[in-house]
C-alpha cells in the first residue's frame, strides 16, 4: 500500500446493495456503487478520487468517442472465507493496460498509483463481491483520451476509471463457434494484441452474422490469409489433440490472455504434453473430422474456461465429445476456481489479498 496517494471518496448516500439480487447477475449488468477515476494532466497521473458510480461528463470531441483511443482490462476478485477480496493476478494485468497504452499512443499506469486505486475501489465496494459459486466481482479498469481535439495526434490528457459489476458466467452453457474465415479481426502489425476498444467493436458484425447463423462466436483466424487459427475475441481457444494441449502461440494479433497463461502453467506443472504452437485450419478440421480433438475451449477472465460444444468451418458443424467427458478443462477449471477462491494453495503466486 503507498502511503502518498491520496483519494478522496465521495460515498453514495443510497446504496443499490438492497435492491440487488445476487442469485441473478447476468455479465456486465449490475455495478456496484462506486467507481474511481483518475486524470492525466501535464504529464502526470493525479486527481484519484472515488465518487457514486453514475453518469460523467465528457467533451463531445474526445478523440475516445472519435477514433476508438480507449483500452482497457478485465480482472476477478473473490470472496475468502475470511472476508477479504481476493484479486487474481492483478500485476499482470497491469503490465497488459500498459502495453496496450504504449501502443494506442497513452501514458503507462505505474504498479503503485494501480494497485492502491484498486485496494481502494475494493474496499469501498467490499460488500459487492459475491460468495455463490461461480460468481465473483469482474473488475473492469478503462483509459480513454480525455482531449478536446478532433484532429489527430497524440493525446494530451487522459481519463483511468475502475468499475465494478458483480458476474456469474459469461457463457451460460456451452458454446458453439464458427471458424471466420472471411472477416478480420487482427493483423501483423495491427493493434490485435491489445486490448483495445476498437478491436472489440470491429468484430461486433461479424459476430452478428455467425449469431444469426446459429453459433455464439467466433474463431478468428490470421488476417492475411486465413489459414490459422488465433483466438476468440472474448478469450484465447485451446484443444485437447489426442493427448496434448494445443494453442495458438501469441503473436502481435493474438491478445496475451492471462487466463491462457494460466492454464498453460497449470497444465505443464502436471506434466501435460503442451504445445503452442501455429495451428491451422486444415489441420484442426482434420482432427476434428477424424475424432482426435477431445476438448476444446475458451480461456478469459470474463468467460474463464468455456466449453467449446461445436466447431463450424465452411457450412459443416463438427460436434465435440460430451462436456462430462472433458478431463483437463474439467479439471483445471476446478483447480484455477479452487486457487482464486483460496480453497486450494496458490503455488505460482497469483493472488492478492485486499
Ligand atoms: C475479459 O475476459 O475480461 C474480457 O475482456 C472479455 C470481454 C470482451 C468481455
Amino acid at each position: 500500500m503507498v502511503e502518498t496517494l491520496k483519494i478522496d471518496i465521495e460515498r453514495s448516500n443510497r446504496s443499490r446493495l438492497p435492491q440487488t439480487d445476487f442469485t441473478n447477475l447476468p455479465f456486465g449488468k449490475v455495478y456496484s456503487d462506486h467507481m474511481l477515476l483518475a486524470d492525466y494532466r501535464d504529464g502526470e497521473w493525479k486527481n484519484f478520487r472515488i465518487v457514486p458510480y453514475g453518469y460523467m461528463p465528457m467533451s463531445p470531441a474526445s478523440p475516445a468517442l472519435h477514433y476508438g483511443q480507449s483500452i482497457f482490462e478485465g480482472m476477478k476478485a473473490y470472496h475468502s472465507s475470511s472476508g477479504e477480496a481476493l484479486v487474481f493476478r492483478p500485476s499482470d494485468n497491469l503490465r497488459r493496460l500498459n502495453i496496450s497504452a504504449e501502443r494506442m499512443c497513452m501514458p503507462a499506469l505505474p504498479e503503485d498509483l494501480f494497485m492502491e486505486s484498486l485496494s481502494a475501489i475494493i474496499d469501498t465496494d467490499r460488500e459487492w463481491i459475491p460468495t455463490a459459486e461461480g460468481s465473483s466481482l469482474y473488475i473492469r479498469p478503462f483509459m480513454f483520451s480525455a482531449d478536446e481535439y478532433i484532429g489527430i495526434r497524440p493525446s494530451q490528457d487522459f481519463t483511468f476509471m475502475i468499475i465494478l459489476c458483480p458476474v456469474g458466467a459469461y457463457y451460460s452453457t456451452p458454446v458453439k463457434v464458427k471458424i471466420e474465415t472471411h472477416y478480420t479481426r487482427a493483423v501483423q502489425g495491427g493493434t490485435g494484441y491489445a486490448k483495445a476498444g476498437g478491436n472489440y467493436g470491429g468484430a461486433i458484425y461479424p459476430a452478428k452474422v455467425a449469431q444469426d447463423q446459429g453459433y455464439h462466436q467466433l474463431i478468428w483466424t490470421d488476417g492475411k490469409e486465413h489459414r490459422y487459427i488465433e483466438e476468440s475475441g472474448t478469450m484465447n481457444v485451446m484443444f485437447v489433440i489426442e493427448d496434448t494441449l494445443v494453442t495458438p502461440a501469441l503473436s502481435d494479433s493474438i491478445l496475451n490472455g492471462i487466463t491462457r497463461d494460466s492454464v498453460l502453467k497449470i497444465a505443464r506443472s502436471w506434466g501435460m504434453k503442451v504445445e503452442e504452437r501455429k495451428i491451422s485450419v486444415t489441420e484442426l478440421v482434420d482432427a476434428l473430422a477424424a475424432g482426435k480433438v477431445k476438448e476444446a475451449f475458451g480461456a478469459g477472465t470474463a468467460a474463464t474456461i468455456a466449453h467449446i460444444e461445436l466447431i463450424g468451418h465452411e457450412g459443416i458443424d463438427y460436434k465435440l465429445p460430451a462436456v462430462e467427458e472433458r478431463v483437463f478443462a474439467n479439471k483445471v477449471y476446478r483447480e484455477l476456481e479452487a486457487i482464486k477462491r483460496g480453497t486450494k494453495p496458490d503455488p505460482f503466486g497469483w493472488i492478492v489479498k485486499m
